[in-house]
């Protein structure tokens, strides 16, 4: 029986691995110029350390986590996102004590064992950023821009950011109270909601069940509850990206399915991608650090799913333009000349033309409709004639056009071509 890759995980196939070194790369610039570095923590951690930091009572570490015993009995999980791992890092590291503010920056594979549809998977990638050191409002106005500034960049467009702030532990609990004194007599609720319900009331605001929604329509929103510096924090932060021209939507059920966060919330959203339409998802997070065994540090900080990235730019159009096609296809005409061509494909790598040859000699035709295939710019030919007289032929394959030129000077020849129309 043929073996597949398990369900929800999939293949980066050459085609597409364009599309992700470029994703990468301007990621890793944009962070640059924000003063972010990059941190690399490993694929697994221990359990405990989500349990600890995501909390027990959430869907990942309840549902989702690919926990597993290793063969010294300690139980490891593949890490399902990065915060708590940097976190963690940054404890175990004491990046604290250099002082002042931490700005770390990930990318790299997650796991969740969740059911598979569009632009959601088992093995999926992140990036992200942490702030850590600061309460400062100023913090959740800058981590914001980060992520809309660099899917700019990237050409996206019809994103939205929806903030919501969830307030500290003091004032939520008595918003939970709340919620449950009001809701705890539904009996409509989906299984998940009972459980949420005497867990943590506050995330049957997340849940997608049409019925639950409704039922839920009419509860106060958590921001009628701010305790006055939970208050002051938001307005702060709102006032910060009004200035700055950051557009964002007040959306008062984002609650975020994590036990770190406090006061601020967010999430990016893009209405073309379906039910799975966060491409980003992130807040503030004061006690995590703490719950790690650090010293008492607060955070904020984003994610972003890389997969549906790429899928929103795809929709858009983006990738019409980008290829992996060689500059120049080299064609040998005569076995006897099959050195000396592996010496001239050598020769235009080193001088950083992008060369494919055919490894095997066939006819003229052949290796032309091959060159043709790969969308080669050039194709260098080397038959018997010209190679005596110290020459190749050089064919431009957008109008035919061809050259015969010195085999010395092959090489200038192609690169000053190569920024001339067509
Ligand atoms: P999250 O909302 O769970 O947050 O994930 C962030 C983003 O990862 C989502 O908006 C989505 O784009 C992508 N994502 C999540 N699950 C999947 C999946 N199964 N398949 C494909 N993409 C997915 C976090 O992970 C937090 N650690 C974010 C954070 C950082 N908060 C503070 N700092």
């Amino acid at each position: 029986m043929k073996i597949t890759a398990p369900r929800g995980t999939f293949d980066i196939l050459p085609e597409d691995a364009l599309r992700w070194h470029w994703l990468e790369a301007t990621i890793r610039r944009i962070f640059g110029y924000y003063g972010y570095q990059e941190i690399r923590t490993p694929v697994f951690e221990h359990t405990e350390l989500f349990q600890r930091g995501i909390g027990t009572a959430t869907d990942i570490v309840e549902k989702e986590m690919y926990t597993f015993n290793d063969k010294g009995g300690r139980s490891l999980t593949l890490r399902p996102e990065g915060t708590a791992p940097v976190v963690r890092s940054y404890v175990e590291h004491k990046l604290y004590s250099r002082g002042g503010i931490t700005k770390l920056f990930y990318m790299g594979p997650m796991f969740r064992q969740e059911r598979p549809q569009a632009g959601r998977f088992r093995q999926f990638h992140q990036f992200g950023v942490e702030l850590l050191g600061t309460e400062s409002p100023l913090a959740d106005a800058e981590v914001i821009p980060v992520a809309v500034e660099l899917y700019k960049e990237l050409g996206l467009t019809d994103l939205e950011v929806l903030l919501n702030s969830i307030g500290c532990p003091a004032c939520r609990e008595e918003y939970q109270k709340e919620l449950f004194s009001r809701l705890s007599s539904l009996r409509e609720l989906c299984v998940s909601c009972q459980q949420r319900l005497q867990k943590n009331p506050m995330r049957l605001l997340d849940c997608k069940n049409p019925r639950c929604r409704e039922l839920t329509e009419d509860v106060p929103q958590v921001t009628d509850y701010l305790c006055p510096a939970c208050s002051e924090h938001l307005e702060k932060t709102l006032s910060f990206l009004d200035r700055a021209g950051i557009g964002y939507r007040l959306e008062p059920r984002l609650v975020r399915g994590f036990d770190y966060y406090t006061r601020t919330v967010f999430e990016v959203i893009n209405s073309g991608l379906g039910a799975q339409n966060a491409v980003c998802g992130g807040g503030r997070y004061d006690h995590l650090v703490e719950e790690c065994g650090g010293p008492p540090m607060p955070g904020v900080g984003f994610a972003s799913g890389m997969e549906r990235l790429l899928l929103t730019l795809e929709q858009q159009g983006k990738f019409a333009g980008f290829s992996s096609a060689p500059q120049v296809v080299l064609v040998v005409l005569d076995e006897k000349l099959a050195a000396d061509g592996f010496e001239l494909a050598t020769g235009f790598r080193r001088e950083g033309i992008t060369t494919e040859s055919c490894l095997e000699v066939k006819s003229l035709k052949a290796q032309l409709r091959a060159a043709d295939k790969l969308q080669a710019k050039f194709v260098v030919i080397l038959g018997e004639d010209e190679w005596k007289d110290g020459q190749v032929s050089v064919r431009r394959m957008a109008d035919g056009k061809q050259w015969r030129v010195d085999r010395e000077e092959v090489s200038r020849f192609i690169k000053d071509l190569s920024g001339r129309e067509p």
